[in-house]
């Protein structure tokens, strides 16, 4: 088999770099080593930035987003029972809106095979060939079978644990990562959400967000120890402790139920430099991971197919290698306002188990300080809508 650009992962960044340069005449393969559904299950993100939402449309599947998805002007942030708004409108002109991962990658999905662009399901032992030279390719295996592909590019979509960042040669590549002593668990539940915006709250007891997906399905996360496991926690020992980390106003009037998904994700900030290797691309989480607190993953992997999308399609269509030789510098220096955003915003409403009461002084100054202050405000209403790519 030959195609243009091979693209390992069938996640978000991989669908949404395979539609864009369907349209552009580019051929692809995605390589995905999950089945359809497995994907589908996986319940992720929720909020996307103006600048995401605009490269769906670019790749001609914003219709189904465009009517379904809740634009959100603004967010609350509560310390204990104090509480305040910030008002992303006003502040930076823009808004981002509520749409589920799983919706997204479900219209890219619908989009690839409306087109009978070619998506690979449950592939095994993906290898990657000849990155460094001129003729790559990618091998793998489908019941049982071996198969390569030869191609001009690989894109490696394949998120944190894929193959692609580790076939680069670890002399070549630098590593930054922070680990985190806690860990989000996260129920989906059948319910109107608490209030219309999300509500970001630290609290003595840690960090807990109210989120949500439509009108009658919420999304609710809490800090929990790293040893913590879902089956651990009770429907009702979820809501009791929910309740204790957000103002009464809203425990008060929160509407439980029971959970339909329940999960634990560590939380992690990691940055693997440079993006490029030859003629592989790392995209997305396969490149870098941000502690969830400010919504700034699923956002940052498109930021980068972004770049590389343009990069290809200069280089198609007019011979010009600009784009992709600026690739990694350009994707780097908008990942790392992402990492900074999250680390930031993490460091400020979670609870860390090693804190001083100093540090803690520290912390409920930095919220005053937010709350009180126009130009804190900005920075953080610029930062939660999307830096510009
Ligand atoms: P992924 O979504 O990880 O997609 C990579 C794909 O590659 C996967 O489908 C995988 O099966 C496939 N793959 C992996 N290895 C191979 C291989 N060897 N061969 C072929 N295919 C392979 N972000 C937020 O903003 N908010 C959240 O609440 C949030 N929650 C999250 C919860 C969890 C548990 C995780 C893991 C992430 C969460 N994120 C969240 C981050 C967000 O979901 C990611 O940033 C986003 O999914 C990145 O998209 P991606 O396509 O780069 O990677
Ligand atoms: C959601 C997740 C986040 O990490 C966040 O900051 C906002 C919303 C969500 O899953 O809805």
């Amino acid at each position: 088999m030959r195609t243009q650009v091979a693209i390992i992962g069938g996640g978000p960044s991989g669908l949404l770099l395979g539609q864009l340069l369907h349209g552009a005449g580019i051929d692809t393969v995605v390589l995905e080593r999950q089945s359809k559904a497995h994907v589908l299950s996986r319940i992720r993100a929720g909020i996307l930035e103006t600048g995401t939402v605009a490269l769906m449309h670019q790749a001609g599947v914003g219709q189904r987003l465009e009517k379904e998805c809740f634009r959100h002007d603004g967010t609350v942030i509560c310390h204990g029972e104090m509480q305040f708004g910030v008002n992303f409108f006003e502040r930076a002109g823009k808004h981002v809106v509520v749409y589920g991962q799983t919706e997204l990658t479900r219209d890219l999905y619908g989009a690839r095979e409306l087109a009978n662009a070619k998506t690979l399901f449950n592939i095994e032992n993906v290898a990657i060939y000849g990155a460094d030279t001129d003729t790559p390719s990618v091998s793998y295996e489908q019941d049982g079978l071996s198969h390569t592909i030869k191609c001009d590019f690989i894109a490696g979509c394949d998120g944190f644990h894929g193959v692609s960042r580790k076939t680069i040669p670890a002399q070549l590549r630098r590593e930054y990562e922070k680990l985190y002593p806690f860990g989000w668990l996260g129920v989906l539940s059948e319910t109107p959400p608490v209030h219309d915006e999300l509500i970001y709250a630290g609290s003595d007891r840690g960090f807990a967000l109210c989120s949500m997906r439509n009108a009658n399905l919420s999304r609710y996360y809490i800090q929990c120890s790293l040893t913590d496991k879902p089956e651990d926690w009770s429907d009702t020992a979820f809501w009791e402790e929910l309740k204790r980390r957000i103002p009464s106003e809203y425990a008060d009037k929160l509407m439980t139920g029971v959970s339909i998904e329940k999960s634990i994700a560590p939380l992690r900030s990691f940055v693997s430099e440079p993006m490029r290797w030859g003629r592989l691309f790392l995209c997305g989480d396969a490149a870098h991971i941000v502690p969830p607190t400010g919504a700034k993953g699923l956002n940052s992997a498109m930021g980068d197919v972004h770049y590389l999308f343009n990069g290809f399609r200069q280089l198609y269509e007019g011979g010009d290698s600009r784009g992709i030789d600026e690739y990694s510098a350009k994707a780097l220096a908008r990942v790392w306002k992402a990492e900074r955003f999250s680390w930031a915003t993490t460091k400020l409403l979670h609870r860390f188990p090693d804190d001083s009461e100093f540090d803690r002084k520290m912390q409920q100054a930095d919220v005053a300080f937010l709350a009180e202050n126009s130009a804190a405000q900005t920075v953080f209403a610029e930062n939660y809508v999307g830096l510009p790519y």
